[in-house]
């Protein structure tokens, strides 16, 4: 018998990327629109709430990249803001890494592979969190080592892919700096894509980058039902233990489309059927009370545990208005409370910063499908 296909936790790549091929199939025009002479596609931007799989798109992306033979200059921004500082260092890296490889041919992604394996190229991310590196990078570092890369690059008939994750975190002068220098560029039709993940927040943060305004957006949200049913049941039978018909759509319920969960109530039930051949509609039960025990007392309590009384106030309001009509928007938390919608937008600011709600047009909603079901479980004084 094969082993647990499913993958839960974050940048874990599922075993079935579902419903997400029109950002796939995006992000390949991208790439062939680039790997023609003289374009330079938009960036392609992907927003959404935490766990809704950002990080393991971006990786689909480059491995698509790395099909065509290009090397992937990946940085992850963390709360510090850094990002020129740390893409300038992964340029140099690769840059040396393929000055080395032969000129002419088509650059082969084994060795590439091979070689930066050696350097932590592929795979891994830069931690872009030196404080004390930010603002010693000049727009002129970042575009010489651009150029650079790039050229090396194309003697070997080959581009670029530059992943910038968790973007809503970079200070507005450092994405500023990479905006202007790409910007410049983009007469040159450097075969180049530029690919950014972040929370919605992003749209909101980089509103003034006109570099960022005219990029493709996708907005990332929960899996459809069909979707959700594909990713549940492909892996179950191509690890050869395919669940029954009768036993999806417990599990379908449970996860609400958030692939985090898939991948938390695809395990369970994986595991509830440990000594049988099938899963079956009671595995699946069984799967949703331990996946829902392990998402409160894991993903949901970690959350509440971050928040102020006042945001918590704020939570258990939205939690009962989305139990009592299925929806909510901040003006509705506010009449609840008692208080104006004013008084309240820090409040609402920061749990959509944080990532426990995402605007969703007029509406807010919670991030985590069933956290809503879990606050009511709390008591007043948690
Ligand atoms: N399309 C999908 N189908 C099924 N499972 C998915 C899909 N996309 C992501 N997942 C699963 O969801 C989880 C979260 O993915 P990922 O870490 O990429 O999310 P994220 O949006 O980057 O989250 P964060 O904002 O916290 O960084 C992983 O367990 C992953 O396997
Ligand atoms: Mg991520």
């Amino acid at each position: 018998m094969q082993a647990n296909p499913f993958r839960p936790g974050f940048n874990q790549a599922p075993p079935v990327l579902a419903g997400r091929s029109a950002v796939q199939a995006a992000a390949l025009d991208a790439l062939e629109a680039a790997a023609r002479p003289g374009v330079t596609p938009r960036p392609l931007v992907l927003v959404g709430a935490r766990g809704v799989g950002k990080t393991v798109l971006l990786g689909e992306v480059a491995a698509e990249a790395a099909a065509l033979g290009w090397p992937t200059a990946s940085i992850e921004v963390r709360q510090s803001g850094v990002l020129v500082a740390p893409l300038i260092e992964r340029l140099g890296m690769i840059t040396d890494t393929v000055r080395e490889l032969p000129a002419g041919g088509r650059l082969s992604i084994d060795t590439l592979t091979a070689k930066a394996g050696v350097l932590g190229l592929v795979d891994v991310t830069v931690a872009a969190a030196r404080k004390d590196s930010r603002g010693t990078a000049t727009a002129f570092a970042l575009e010489t080592a651009l150029a650079d890369c790039l050229e090396v690059l194309a003697d070997r008939h080959s581009g670029l892919l530059v992943t910038v994750d968790e973007a809503q975190f970079t200070a507005r002068e450092e994405m500023h700096e990479l905006a202007a220098t790409l910007q410049q560029h983009v007469p040159d039709g450097w075969p180049l894509v530029v690919s950014l993940a972040g929370l919605p927040s992003l749209r909101a943060g980089q509103r003034h980058v006109t570099y960022l305004e005219r990029a493709e957006w996708h907005e990332l949200g929960l899996l459809d039902r069909a979707a959700t049913e594909r990713a549940l049941r492909e892996p179950a039978s191509a690890a050869g233990k395919p669940m029954d018909s009768d036993a999806v759509e417990p599990l379908v319920d449970a996860s609400g489309g958030y692939p985090y969960a898939i991948q938390v109530f695809g395990s369970w039930a994986w595991r509830s059927a440990r000594h049988d051949t099938r899963i079956t509609r009671e595995h699946a039960l069984g799967a949703v009370t331990r996946g829902n025990e392990e998402l409160g007392a894991g993903l949901y309590a970690s959350r509440w545990g971050e928040t102020s009384a006042r945001g918590r106030s704020y939570l258990r309001a939205a939690a009962r208005l989305f139990d009592e009509q299925g929806r909510f928007s901040g003006g509705e938390v506010a009449e609840r409370l008692g208080v104006s919608a004013k008084e309240l937008s820090y409040l609402r600011s920061r749990l959509l910063q944080q990532g426990t709600l995402y605007a969703y047009g007029r509406e807010l909603r919670f991030a985590f499908p069933g956290m809503a079901a879990w606050i009511l479980t709390l008591h007043d004084d948690d």
